[in-house]
């Protein structure tokens, strides 16, 4: 069964036999089908991958679900915000065909056991950080992508090593369907777009773009031949110096592979994942 979330024609489906009906009728009729994976609270920056879905595909699916696999037990599951209606005019005002909610029942049913891995690179970073966190998003990823099969899958760059982990996963298991990464969407002080920055107290949301400015200047310095353990020391101080309690880590990577790197022989990348007072914040931008 269906909802039927307003008078503009977005259908809201919970399970998957729906959502397979409504993509597999599609795709019979030759339809290219985008898919937007996100976990609500939905703000400019998952409205870019929306847009760029509504671009290159006749039909757009949008999923909504906080996924309790890729959250550690003292992270923000319980608090993460929801807001389903709000969502849901969002992507109907936008031109979505159809909003997939399902239950966390729909997902992960009695006796549910398979985890996907993706050793490496999935360790790595956030995933030293949040341990069990790219195993919970490579898991409900490889099972969104199976119950809807769309041609392509959007993903924003802000969650870059999640982006690398999640093409890998795909090609890795040859799932037929193409993973496109979308620009981060900042605010005018460079601020890139995030859910969690709604934790953030106006004192700590006007020292967080030091984030991204430092960042910036790791990528320019790098560029400039400094080696990236210097860049990482420096980085850090100035992130502490900005008002962060704690940086989990800057970083300078291989951009496909998120190996460290040593100069700037292949494009690479500027990772880093700093708290400013409840929030974690993460930013990264090409070196
Ligand atoms: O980036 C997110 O919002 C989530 O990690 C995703 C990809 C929707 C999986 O739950």
């Amino acid at each position: 069964m269906s909802d039927d979330a307003s008078a503009t024609g977005l259908e809201i489906v919970r399970t998957i036999a729906d959502l397979r009906a409504r993509v597999s009728a599609w795709r019979r009729d030759g339809d290219v089908v985008g898919l937007v994976p996100t976990m609500g609270a939905l703000h400019e920056g998952h409205m870019a991958l929306v847009r760029a879905s509504l671009e290159q595909a006749r039909r757009t699916v949008v999923t909504l679900f906080v996924n309790p696999a890729q959250f550690g037990p003292n992270e923000d599951f319980a608090v993460y915000p929801r807001d389903e209606a709000t969502d849901a005019a969002q992507v109907a005002d936008a031109g979505v065909d159809l909003l997939f909610a399902p239950r966390v029942e729909e997902v992960y049913p009695e006796g549910y056991a398979t985890t996907v891995r993706v050793p490496g690179m999935g360790d790595w970073l956030d995933g030293e950080f949040r341990p069990g966190f790219f195993d919970g998003v490579a898991t409900v990823v490889a099972k969104l992508l199976l119950q809807a099969l769309p041609d392509v899958a959007f993903f924003g760059e802000k969650d870059y090593q999640q982006l690398q982990v999640i093409k890998r996963m795909v090609r890795d298991l040859d799932i037929p369907a193409t993973i496109q990464g979308v620009a981060t969407v900042r605010e005018a002080d460079g601020l890139a777009l995030s859910s969690r920055n709604a934790y953030l107290t106006p004192e700590e949301r006007a020292a967080a773009p030091a984030l991204y400015r430092t960042i910036g200047r790791v990528a320019e310095r790098f560029a400039g031949g400094e080696t990236p353990a210097k860049l990482e020391t420096w980085a850090a101080a100035e992130l502490t110096a900005a008002g962060f309690a704690k940086v989990d880590y800057v970083t300078v990577r291989d951009a496909e592979t998120l190996e460290p790197v040593q100069a700037p022989e292949r494009p690479a990348r500027v990772l880093a994942a700093a708290w400013m007072g409840k929030a974690r914040l993460i930013d990264n931008v090409a070196a």
